[in-house]
């Protein structure tokens, strides 16, 4: 059984990596290094890095970075499935939640594949990119989960603050489907030939973006207000940290958008997106505890009464005191003479 500070960081390496492969997945992309390496799984013909001449481009760093970290996601959420799935003493709902990393990964090998083979298309794009945000949701949300007990959920705050921290998950999704139109009809949507893809006015696009990003900075400094006096578990902490997450990330948006999208900016965006994420699944979960549940030991099972020799006089042969009862079984010693036939009724309960 993995102990539980490995399993910690296990699981912290697992989340650490499915949001570094976002920002390496669009590094590749924003630089149009995909072809960086000519060959798969090798690099170049015969060698699994990139050589370094005189000649030599960034591109094909880049690209080998991305497949070194897919091998290390890789190995890290099969990590994290052995850790949690053999917790048997634990949830049902916890151990499925750790394969969750590892099928998803598989997942998005598929629709990763299907992404070069349909050209880049900036539907598969933006698919890609959502699924790796709900692989981020998982990752963190183990993490909390792995910290606590599988007791039922005992709420820390009044029902307000829990509707608002609701209405931010569809609101969280609705800024980062819009974000990802945004990048569908913009310069960077995937394909360095055919850059605008989405029929859509660019500016326009990020402008709804924008706006919903405003309805979710409004929830969000609701939901500090609604919090600010609470001292339980990690409730106030949390809620500030996905302020200062919020605000941060809305302004590289603004900042990227005035600046004509440098790569740079738009890769730092997408590491603000999968941050954001995670600190807003941590605060979903930060408003409840789960206490250990300590199961009690399985039942021992009833000593064997001892055989009596036939010989000893009845006074000693009838076991005397609650000792000599049978679990479940055997007559009370105060139950007066056995009786044959079916047992007696209890006298019925007066109304
Ligand atoms: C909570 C704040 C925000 C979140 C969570 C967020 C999220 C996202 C996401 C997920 C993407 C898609 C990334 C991709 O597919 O590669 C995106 C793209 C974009 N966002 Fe935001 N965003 C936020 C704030 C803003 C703001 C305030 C603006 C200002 C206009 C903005 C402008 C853009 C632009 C222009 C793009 C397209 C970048 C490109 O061409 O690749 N974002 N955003």
């Amino acid at each position: 059984m993995p102990s539980h500070r490995w399993a910690r960081r296990v699981l912290w390496a697992n989340l650490v990596a499915q949001i570094g492969i976002v920002v390496t997945g669009g590094a590749v992309r924003l630089t149009g290094s995909g072809l960086g390496c000519s060959t798969w799984p090798q690099c170049e013909p015969g060698r699994f890095a990139p050589q370094l001449h005189e000649a030599t481009s960034w591109h094909p760093y880049i690209e080998f970075g991305n497949r070194t970290l897919t091998g290390v996601l890789a190995v890290l959420a099969v990590l994290t499935a052995w850790t949690v799935v053999r917790q048997r003493e634990r949830s049902r709902g916890f151990r499925l939640l750790g394969a969750v990393p590892l099928l998803g990964t598989v997942v998005q090998a598929v629709v990763g594949g299907l992404t070069v083979l349909l050209d880049l298309h900036p539907g598969w794009v933006g698919l890609h990119f959502v699924l790796s945000m709900l692989l981020v949701a998982a990752s963190r949300a183990l993490l909390v989960r792995h910290a606590e007990g599988d007791g039922p959920p005992r709420q820390l705050v009044e029902a307000r603050t829990r509707t608002v921290s609701r209405l931010l998950v569809p609101l969280g999704a609705v800024v980062v489907v819009l974000g990802v139109i945004t990048t569908g009809a913009g310069p960077h949507s995937g394909d360095a030939d055919t850059p605008y893809r989405l029929a859509l006015d660019p500016a326009t696009v990020s402008r709804v973006h924008a706006l919903s990003v405003w309805a979710y900075v409004v929830g969000v400094v609701a939901l500090v207000a609604l919090t600010r006096r609470v001292t339980a578990g990690r409730v106030r902490t949390v809620a500030r940290r996905l302020l200062v997450v919020t605000l941060a990330q809305g302004l590289v948006g603004y900042v990227q958008y005035f600046t004509g999208l440098p790569e740079v900016l738009v890769g730092a965006h997408m590491l603000g997106a999968g941050l954001l994420v995670a600190v807003q699944t941590n605060q979903y979960l930060s408003l409840r505890q789960r206490d250990v549940v300590v199961r009690s030991a399985p039942a021992a099972p009833a000593a064997p009464v001892p055989t009596l020799p036939d010989r000893l006089p009845r006074a000693e042969a009838r076991p005397s005191g609650r000792r000599g009862v049978r679990a479940g079984r055997g007559r009370p010693p105060d139950a007066g003479p056995p009786t044959r036939g079916p047992a007696p009724r209890p006298p019925r309960a007066r109304r």
